[in-house]
């Protein structure tokens, strides 16, 4: 944790007092002139720090901020988010978790930035990613699982990221195959997973997640395939970035730990659960092919299934799913 973390986390041990530049050095065995520096460049990034002659210093107010110190406090986690970085302008979150996992960092290192300058979705499309709105955020994982089970995690991070939605926002999302976060037919979140595997073997995967939490409506994209949404926009009110992003984390975290404990069956029988269009008949458009059915499920490799007229199961590996 860094010098900055560490006075923060202390200010926020002593809620709403005065605690002086002599203590913080003291306890946290940081020279005064480092005290007095990390102060200052809290300021900067727009916490409020009273000082007062002879009192000390107190934080009055927080700025919206994702920082590692306030996602990290008390999460209750095993892999997912022990260790987290934070940045104010990143191009990508997923693009630096995938140079992490090359680095060699460790499992479950979180990456969040607070704007993306080149946030990037499915099929190159670019991903809208303006500061102090959203959560844009990417895991790092390295599961010792078979190359073909990879696509077994995107299902996970889109449990996640919908369960999340219903429990901290109140909204009740479905998951839409292969990885899109949907309410009411608008599209709230996309996942964007990536691997990099030799042969049979994953070296790491990284799922990345842009959930729209406070975005307006004229920051949002051009209508895509769905038209989009924020939670704001559902319910009225500003979500908190913060929580929002622990509950997440937390969430993941525990889904991972079973995922690794209890392979697929858990998560495929949530996703199925939230997924709209299961019994549903569907036309699945790939390319110039079209084809008719009745979705009946998912596979372990997370292909779609999908019951034509005749009886016959389809696996969909791609494509895109429109309800009839
Ligand atoms: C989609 O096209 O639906 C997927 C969008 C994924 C966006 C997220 S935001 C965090 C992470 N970093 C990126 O560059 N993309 C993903």
């Amino acid at each position: 944790m860094t010098s900055r973390d560490r006075i923060l986390n202390f200010f926020r041990q002593h809620p709403g007092q005065f605690v002086s530049g002599q203590d913080i050095s003291d306890q946290l065995n940081i020279s005064r002139a480092a005290v007095w520096k990390q102060v200052k460049s809290l300021r900067e990034i727009g916490f409020h720090i009273e000082s007062k002659h002879s009192a000390g210093y107190r934080l009055v107010d927080t700025p919206d901020l994702l920082l590692a110190a306030d996602l990290k406090q008390n999460l209750d986690i095993r892999l997912i988010g022990r260790s987290i970085l934070t940045f104010k302008e990143i191009d990508s979150t997923n693009t630096r978790a995938r140079q992490l996992g090359h680095d060699g960092a460790e499992e479950g290192t979180v990456v969040i930035a607070d704007r993306q300058l080149s946030g990037r979705g499915r099929m190159g499309r670019s991903w809208v990613s303006p500061a102090g709105v959203n959560l844009y955020c990417s895991i790092l994982l390295r599961p010792q699982i078979p190359v073909q089970q990879a696509p077994q995690l995107t299902f996970l991070s889109a449990v996640s990221v919908a369960e999340t939605l219903h429990e901290f926002c109140g909204l009740s999302a479905g998951v839409k195959w292969p990885n899109d976060v949907l309410v009411n037919g608008f599209k709230i979140a996309g996942l964007l997973n990536e691997m990099d595997a030799e042969t049979e073997l994953i070296r790491f995967v990284v799922l990345g997640m842009g959930i729209n939490l406070n975005i307006s409506a004229e920051q949002l994209p051009e209508r895509q395939l769905y038209p989009a949404t924020s939670v704001a926009l559902l319910t009225g009110q500003p979500v908190d970035r913060l929580g929002f992003a622990r509950a997440l984390l937390q969430r993941l975290d525990g889904y991972y730990q079973e995922f690794l404990e209890q392979g697929f069956a858990p998560i495929r029988k949530r996703w199925e659960a939230l997924c709209g269009i299961l019994n549903q008949r569907v036309r699945v458009e790939q390319g110039t092919m079209t084809l008719e059915g009745t979705v009946v499920g998912l596979d372990s490799d997370g292909a779609l299934r999908v019951q034509s007229e005749d009886g016959n199961i389809q696996r969909i590996l791609t494509g895109d799913i429109r309800p009839l």
